[in-house]
């Protein structure tokens, strides 16, 4: 009496970790460094906004956001990536990305592909809702590395014929969680003509585009807006969780072709939970200001540098170029983040709890993920400790 489509599901990587670590003592005082929830201060203004806006918690939301935060979101995306987009038709509101990104594959993935089962392709390792969209809407996800080989992001052009001919939708991550690469503008080129050539559509999860290095991550839409692809190839995701450190506020956006956007519309006016007014008020403010985004970049800029100096001698470290993810090599994940917790009490998560295994084996199998979401002073304790437990001398 339950789908049988789940019941291959992995359990989720942090009961897995739970199981993992928790009948065990810890070797010192606990430090996270698992979950991604942003730890530095979000905009202490939103409170006003909040009080000030709390009456219209006594009133429905409007399903497609109310006109000013939409024009705030386009507003964003034309400031950041010089694409204009016309905020009646194409954006909306989300609660958090994570559930746009579900949702887009039950509006935009057609029961058939060339007459067979579609195929949603998802980088391997990848943030997971991706798979579980895939078996929602009956599809077939295949899961493609992305690995040291291929720069860590999925090459999908390597991908048989008769996987692209079935494909209807594509996740892609980038910066990518977890291993901070990310897609350049020739790689978005050259996926973006891979999707024209064979009809698919592009859902690209962009939520920790603010958080670089130096340079800003070029975006899906601003490659396929100068491309001249067809506006309804690539659908965007953002997200004020990261940007702004506001991952218990639940606002995103979700971005696209007008109609594209009309077909997930019109599924959240029977299914969504809109976002409600008093949040919709302050995300239009965050979206506006970019002063406290560039106070965040500058915190973990600091952490890229103190990450580079304490592991950067580790073999196969990979500095990252965004995100707040470190993905370490180790002989194996499970057994490094066991030592790890048994020896010193930092927790941290095995590459392989967020990685399928396939035919080529887990891709995660051999990684640690490590959060640098914490100040600096103890991000700086928790990496030191990571590079004397399980690196020694390197
Ligand atoms: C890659 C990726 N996508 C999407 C999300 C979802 O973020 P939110 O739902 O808070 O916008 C996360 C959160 O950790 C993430 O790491």
């Amino acid at each position: 009496m339950f789908p049988e489509r789940f019941s291959n599901l992995p359990d989720y990587a942090f009961p897995r970790l739970r199981a993992l670590l928790d009948a065990h003592a810890p070797g010192g005082p606990v430090r996270h460094m698992t979950i991604g929830e942003p730890k530095h201060a979000f905009p202490p203004w939103i409170t006003g906004i909040l009080t000030d806006y709390a009456a219209e918690f006594g009133r429905y939301p409007p399903n497609d956001g109310t006109p000013e935060l939409r024009a705030a979101m386009t507003g964003w995306i034309a400031r950041r990536y010089g694409v204009h987009l016309d905020p009646e038709r194409q954006v909306m509101p989300l609660n958090g990305t994570r559930e746009g990104l579900y949702n887009a594959a039950m509006a935009l993935c057609p029961e058939t592909r060339n007459g067979a089962r579609p195929v949603v392709l998802t980088p391997n390792p990848f943030y997971q809702v991706y798979a579980v969209a895939a078996l929602s809407v009956g599809a077939e996800p295949v899961y493609v590395p992305a690995t040291a080989e291929t720069g860590h992001l999925p090459d999908y052009t390597s991908l048989p014929e008769e996987v692209l001919e079935r494909t209807a939708l594509c996740y892609i991550c980038s910066p990518a969680n977890p291993q901070g690469a990310v897609a350049d503008e020739a790689y978005w080129r050259e996926l973006i003509g891979l999707a024209e050539k064979h009809d698919f559509r592009i859902l690209a999860d962009e939520c920790y585009s603010e958080i670089y290095r130096d340079t800003p991550p070029p975006g899906a839409l601003q490659v396929a807006h100068s491309m001249g692809a067809d506006p309804e190839r690539v659908v965007i995701f953002h997200s004020l969780s990261k940007r702004s450190n506001l991952p218990g506020l639940r606002a995103g956006f979700v971005a696209g072709g007008p109609e594209c956007m009309a077909r997930i519309k019109q599924l959240r006016n029977y299914a969504g939970a809109p976002l409600p007014m008093p949040i919709q008020r302050v995300a239009e403010r965050v979206w506006a200001d970019e002063a406290h985004v560039e106070t965040n970049r500058a915190l973990y800029r600091t952490k890229y540098l103190m990450a580079d100096r304490i592991l950067g001698n580790v073999p196969g470290y990979v500095p990252p170029q965004a995100g707040f993810f470190l993905w370490l090599p180790v002989e194996d994940g499970e057994t490094a983040a066991l030592k790890l917790w048994q020896e010193t009490g930092t927790r941290v998560l095995p590459g392989a709890y967020l990685s399928r295994e396939t035919a080529q084996g887990n891709p995660g199998k051999g990684y640690i993920r490590v959060a640098m979401v914490a100040d600096a002073d103890e991000t700086e304790a928790g990496l030191t400790t990571i590079k004397d437990c399980l690196y020694g001398s390197a």
